[in-house]
Parts: C-alpha cells; structure tokens; sequence
C-alpha cells in the first residue's frame, strides 16, 4: 500500500465531519450547540462525552479522550494515522492519490494493516467463491439458498464459501504476493508441525466477523457435514485484530437499525441474526453461542439501554438467559426477555413468519427480566422453604445490582408485592448487596493497581533511575527487584542477553507457577480459613488467597496462559457463579428431601419403638445433611474445571483438561505413609507452600541475573556499581533464607 499524497489528506481533513464520524459509533442526543453521548473510551452510564460540530472537535469531560475526527478515529479504532486517514476517505468517497513507497517506508507498514489487507482480501476471495465457482455454487451458495436466506442477506452479511479442495486461498494470496506470516498470523491459514500449510475453513460456508467500524477480524465457518465428530463451526483465533470477547457478531449491520428503534435484540447464533435481520427486524447482534462479556455490553450501550434477549424455550435456553444477566443489569441497561414458542429457534421463527408476526410475537411476550426470573426461580423452589429464600435472595440480588435508584426502587415494590415480602426487609437484603460489592471492589481495585504497575515497567524503572535499588519483596519498588520488570535495573545492559534470560526464566518457573495454577483450577473456589483484618475468624477462597500473595508481592505469572486463566476465572465468578451455586444447592435439597421423606417412611415401617424411631431419624438426617454438604463441595471444586474444560481458549482448555484429568503426585508420596491425606485435607499447609516455592524460585532467578551482571560489571571495574551490586546480592540471599525458613527444609529448588 502507497503512501497517501498530501493534497488528498487536506481534502479529507476538510471533509470530514465530527459528528458523522462519532455518530457511527455513539448515539448522540442535542444538546444546545453541541451533541451529547455515552464515552466509547470509559464505561458511563450518564452521557459526558460531548461534540462540538462548530470546533469540529469531540471531548470527553470524565475521562479527557477525543480530538479531531482522525483523532477519533486512531483513538477508537485502534488505527494508525495512515489507516484512520483510509477509513475516512473510505466512508466519504475520497479517492486516494497515492505514491509509491520507499524501501523504508514499506517497513514501517504495521502488522495490523496487514493483517487487515489479508483478511480483506480473504472475504472478497470467499464471497467469490460462492458465486463464481462451480463448487461455491453449487454447495455453499446452495446450502445458504436452502435456508431460505435470498442474495440481499447472502451481500449484506458478505457470506461466502472456503473451496474444499487444494488449499485454494493460500494458492491466490501468494500469487498476489501476501506473506504468508499474515496469513498464519490472523489464522486464515494454518501450519501443521512438520511445516506444511492448509486453508483453516476449507470446505465450510463463510460468516465474516466485522468490527464496528466494518473491518473484517474474524471468520466463522460451519461445516456442510452433519457429520458429528466434526465442529460445527471453526473460528478465527484471537490474533492481534481480533479479541472475541470485543466484537458482536452483526453490530456493524445492526448499529443504525439498534439506534433508530432505541434497542437490541441478543441472540445465539450467526444464522440467528441473518434470518432476523432478512426478515426486516434489523437491530439484531449475537454472542456467537458464549456467554456476553463486559466489553459486549458496553459496545451495545454505546447505541441504546434497551436489550432484549430471544431464546429457545428449551430449559438450556432459559438457564443461559439467567446467566450472565446481572452484568447487563448492572451495566443499567433495560433487560426484556422473550421466549419463543416450543421448538423455535429465532432463525426458524423469522423463517416461518412475517415481520409483523415477528414484531408481534416479541411485543406481546417481551417480559420484563426482573419478572421472567421470579417467575421461572419461584416455579422451581414451589413447595420448598429452603430453596424458595434462596431464590428470593437471587432475586434480590438482582434488583441490587441495577445503579439507578429510582428504577431499583420500582421494582423493590413490585418484588414486594409478589413475594409477599416487606420492602424494609427487602432494601435492608440489597443494602447489605451493595455493601458487600462495595467492598470487593475495593479490594479489586487494589489488586489492579498493583498489577498495573507490574505491567507498565518503565514507571517504576524510571522512578529507580539513579536511585539506590532495595531489594525485598516488599521494598519500595519490588517489582524491579525480583526481576518481574524485564531490564529494571539501573545497570542492566540491554539487548539479546535478556531476552535469552527472560526465556530462561519463564522455563525454570514453569514447575512452580503450574503448581499454582493447579491449585485455581482444582480448588479455586474453596474456602480456607483466615483471620481478618479485625482479628477475626473469616474466610478466603483459594484464588483469592493466590491473588492476595501475589498482589502482596507485585507479582504476576510469566506464563501469560496463566493470566488468562485467572482472568477466565474471575469473569466466571461474576458472571456464572452465583446463579450455578443457586442451581447446585437448590438440586441438592431437593435430592435431600427425597432422601429424607423415603428414609423416614422406611423408618416408620421398621422400627419396633418411638425411642427407636427418633434416634433413627436422628442418624438419618446426619447422613443426608453429610451427603448435602459433599455434593455442595464437590460443585465448589468442580466448578472451574467443569466450565474451563469447554473454554473457547485452547490453549486454556487443553492445560486445563490436563490439570484436571492428571493426578497428582501428592499421592504417590503420601501413600508410603500409614494414614493418607488428601489434598484437600492438607490444601491449607500445601498451598504456602507452594506459593513460598514460587516466591523462591523467582527470587533465585533475580540472583542469577545479578551474578550475570556483577560478571559484566567486574570486567569494567567501575568499583561503584560492583559494590553496589554486592549489596543487593546479599540482601536477595537474606531474603532468600527467609524463605527457606518459612518453607522447612522440604525446600524444592530449580535445577541447574
Ligand atoms: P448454534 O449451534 O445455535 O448455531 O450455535 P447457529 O448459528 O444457529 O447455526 P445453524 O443454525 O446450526 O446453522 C450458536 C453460535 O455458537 C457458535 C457460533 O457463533 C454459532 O452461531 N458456535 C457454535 C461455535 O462457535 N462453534 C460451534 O461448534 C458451535
Ligand atoms: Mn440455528
């Protein structure tokens, strides 16, 4: 790609204008002179990012962001000036003059806009398939025409179709002279170990994934087979253009449609959203079949508070509605859900009816969610005290998490009405909610300080600067003394040595830092016993217990797959936990009572005296409370595993499968001993433990590098800097004893 020449780049500053350009993206409202919106750049739930069309500028007054229309643009899409000058000149017809680039320049190209170009032109080389090919014709174009979706959906949503055969789109994109490295980069074509390449999607009709601003990111493919070895859908793996969890399949078609109607339609799947949006209800976008993020949802409030849900009337469908929904509610969105009739999927629905059918049905049976949850979780809990407050304090929680007072204070009185509850009793319930999030995210956001400065090294290294480095885990910036920020120190030489030691060091942790995580997975959400800050008895879960030390330390994994399981992990507790322990308990009880009306009936038929039966049924409800509480256990344990075994992330899911499948050894060397313990039993003195062997063995790398540097500096016999490494040496050696102490002698130490 050329250069663009600096006539054209005037033309195009002088023509665009800022409040098109935002509004592609914000829903702006007037306001006086200027027009007002919800800050794509923070999440906000009062509008407070203004644009003057007058000044041609936009700004947001909470968090600063904003500029020029280019600005905007580089800003939101994560563009280079040069890219964000293209997608202008694109949206206004601007035709680029452009010149030649020099050798230089050509470098400069980034990445990203390659990647870009690539998949740009994989979607034009797909949607020619389907087309103008014999095989698009006569399977993908056919199979699309057999779903009922007509050319205008097939053009709108850009389907297409991968050639089954030959390894068709690696073929044309060499001849086209696309390096390979973009291609394997944004997993259009994939590398098999012994280094020969094959066409990711082959033989699979096309759904391209479009940012919001239309670049294409991302492919999902689904097989023509029904053939059920094989997965339905193949899609682009996350890439440095694509994270799934920030894109909505459809929003970029939807967008105008979603702002003009002042609301969205969420549904499941790709085919979902094409039939819908053929049959004229356009304001449609889809999860692609996961559980919604945080980011999603901010990216649908950008355009409307207004989400309704449509979901398969199948217990699946309801249960995956209820999950994930108080982050909607707490992002102060308006939540509807409609069920559709028994059997009916949005796609088939749309296919079998007309748009004012569609329009009608979802008018007439669009409930309010609040309602819908009371209905379906006072349904379940009919006859059951125990399960039935359980409820009503999922309910409750519910109704907490909404930030606006008066819309939460309406629905206190309607839940009061229907459960039968006094309003005092239920605003003391969300009080006590909304304290206890309070604090939470106190805590979280301590933790994501403390992370931050471990991400962003220059900080502290420019502050260490000059400045006498104290080594300690806890000194004044640790984070440069235990060696976690690459090339902190003061005299550390740049350059290959330490990206050699970095590698080095990730492979000597790896042992301790897969302990740890073994233990998020296995244990995560298991209680242990703590003192407070107030001296009392409490509790901390195992992950929190980890992230606490870690957060304590300044330390994070070297392993990023480790990171993103701790991400997995707590976007799971938000989102799933609450509502999948509701489900486990409530099950349990019920198996419970089961237990208990069979046993005592059995009881009565068997027993010869009163005395008799009551100690009995004393045993009896022993035995099933014991049977209750280890079902509740084992959910609790089960939980990540169960969800992090099918997670989207491969990589993930695969260590995960392995950690959970995997014994440990633990018990191969316990069982030399006469009484075995679990390590369940014994998770309270094994996990110190292995958090203190992690502590250690990064310390021990710390040390190594300083050696390696105290080698360097010898040879230049700047007396200065090698005393002074001789200080912090010994004080990592101290620091180091420490641990050894608080470890016992079982101290396992790296290799070598
Ligand atoms: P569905 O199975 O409901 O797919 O999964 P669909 O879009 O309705 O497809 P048809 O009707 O069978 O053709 C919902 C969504 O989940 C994701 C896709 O985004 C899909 O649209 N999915 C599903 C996958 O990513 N991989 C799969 O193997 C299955
Ligand atoms: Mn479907």
């Amino acid at each position: 790609m050329g250069r663009i020449d600096r006539e054209t780049v005037q033309k195009i500053l002088d023509t665009a204008d800022i409040v098109d350009v935002v509004s592609d993206f914000v829903t702006l409202k007037r306001r006086g002179a200027n027009y007002i919106g919800l800050c794509p750049f923070h999440n906000e739930r009062t509008p407070s990012f203004s644009v003057s069309k007058s000044k041609g500028i936009c700004k947001c007054f909470s968090c600063g962001k904003g500029g020029s229309p280019v600005n905007f643009i580089m800003e939101h899409e994560k563009m280079s000036f040069n890219e964000a000058l293209r997608y202008l000149a694109k949206k206004y017809n601007i035709e680029i003059k452009e010149r030649e680039l020099t050798d230089s320049e050509r470098e400069e190209e980034s990445d990203r806009e390659n990647m870009f170009n690539v998949n740009e032109f994989a979607l034009s080389h797909f949607e020619n398939n389907l087309t103008n090919t014999e095989e698009g014709r006569d399977v993908g174009y056919s199979y699309f025409r057999e779903r009922g979706i007509n050319d205008a959906a097939i053009k709108r949503f850009r389907l297409g179709y991968s050639i089954e055969r030959g390894n068709e789109l690696l073929r044309q994109a060499g001849e086209r002279g696309y390096n390979e490295k973009y291609l394997i980069d944004t997993g259009l074509v994939v590398r098999r170990d012994d280094g020969t390449m094959y066409d990711r999607f082959k033989g699979r009709v096309i759904y391209p994934v479009h940012t919001i601003s239309g670049k294409v990111v991302a492919f999902g493919g689904r097989t023509l087979r029904s053939d059920k070895k094989m997965a339905k859908y193949v899609n682009s793996p996350e890439s440095a253009i694509y994270s799934k969890s920030r894109e909505l399949y459809g929003l970029y078609q939807a967008k105008r449609s979603i702002s003009e109607k002042d609301k969205c339609i969420l549904v499941e799947g790709y085919m979902d959203v094409i039939s819908m949006s053929q049959s004229g209800i356009e304001n449609v976008v889809a999860s692609s079949g996961t559980s919604l993020t945080q980011g999603q949802i901010r990216l649908i409030h950008r355009f409307t508070s207004n989400v309704t849900l449509i979901y398969d009337s199948d217990p699946a469908g309801i249960k995956a509605s209820l999950r994930g929904i108080d982050m909607l509610l707490a992002e102060g969105l308006n939540m509807k859900v409609v069920l559709l009739p028994d059997g009916d999927d949005p796609d088939s629905f749309a296919q079998s009816h007309s748009t004012t059918e569609v329009e009608e049905y979802i008018a007439a049976h669009e409930t309010d969610f609040i309602r819908f949850k009371t209905d379906i979780l006072l349904k379940d809990a009919a006859n059951d005290p125990i399960a039935r407050s359980k409820a009503i304090s999922d309910i409750v929680r519910s109704i907490s998490v909404i930030p606006d007072d008066i819309v939460r204070s309406l629905y206190v009185k309607e839940c009061s009405r229907t459960l039968d509850i006094d309003e005092k009793v239920l605003l003391l319930q969300i009080k006590k909610f909304i304290t206890e999030r309070t604090e939470q995210q106190a805590q979280q956001n301590m933790r994501d300080k403390a992370r931050a400065s471990l991400d962003n090294p220059q900080e502290t290294t420019a502050q260490g600067t000059g400045q006498t480095e104290t080594p300690g885990f806890s000194g004044a910036s640790p984070a440069e003394t235990t060696g976690m920020n690459r090339g902190g120190s003061v005299h550390a030489p740049a350059g290959m040595a330490f990206i050699h030691s970095d590698r080095s060091r990730t492979a000597l942790l790896a042992p301790f830092e897969r302990d740890i995580a073994r233990y998020i997975v296995r244990y995560g959400m298991v209680e242990l016993p703590t003192i407070d800050d107030n001296d009392q008895p409490a509790n901390i879960r195992v992950i929190d217990y980890i992230m606490q030390e870690f957060a304590f330390d300044n330390i994070s994994f070297s392993n990023p797959i480790y990171n993103r399981l701790v991400e997995a992990c707590r976007e799971l507790i938000a989102t799933d936990w609450e509502s999948d322990r509701a489900a486990a308990e409530a099950q349990s009880l019920q198996q419970r009572d089961e237990r208990w009306k069979t046993g005592t009936e059995e009881i009565r038929r068997t027993a010869v005296s009163l005395d008799q039966i009551t100690q009995k049924e004393k045993m009896l409800i022993e035995a099933i409370d014991e049977e209750h509480y280890s079902r509740l256990d084992e959910h609790t344990e089960r939980f990540f595993i169960r969800r992090l075994t099918s997670s989207p992330d491969d990589e993930l899911r695969h260590e995960v499968t392995e950690m959970a499948s995997s014994k440990h050894k633990l018990s191969k060397v316990h069982s030399k001993y006469a009484h075995v313990e679990s390590e369940r039993e014994r998770l309270e003195e094994l996990l110190p433990r292995a958090i203190y062997a992690l502590k250690d063995a990064m310390l021990q790398c710390d040390i190594r590098r300083k050696r390696d540097q105290l080698k360097q500096i010898s040879a230049t016999g700047d007396m200065e800097a090698i005393k002074q490494i001789m200080i912090e040496l010994s004080s990592l050696d101290n620091l180091r004893r420490d641990y050894a102490q608080k470890l016992g002698d079982r101290v396992v130490l790296p290799k070598g």
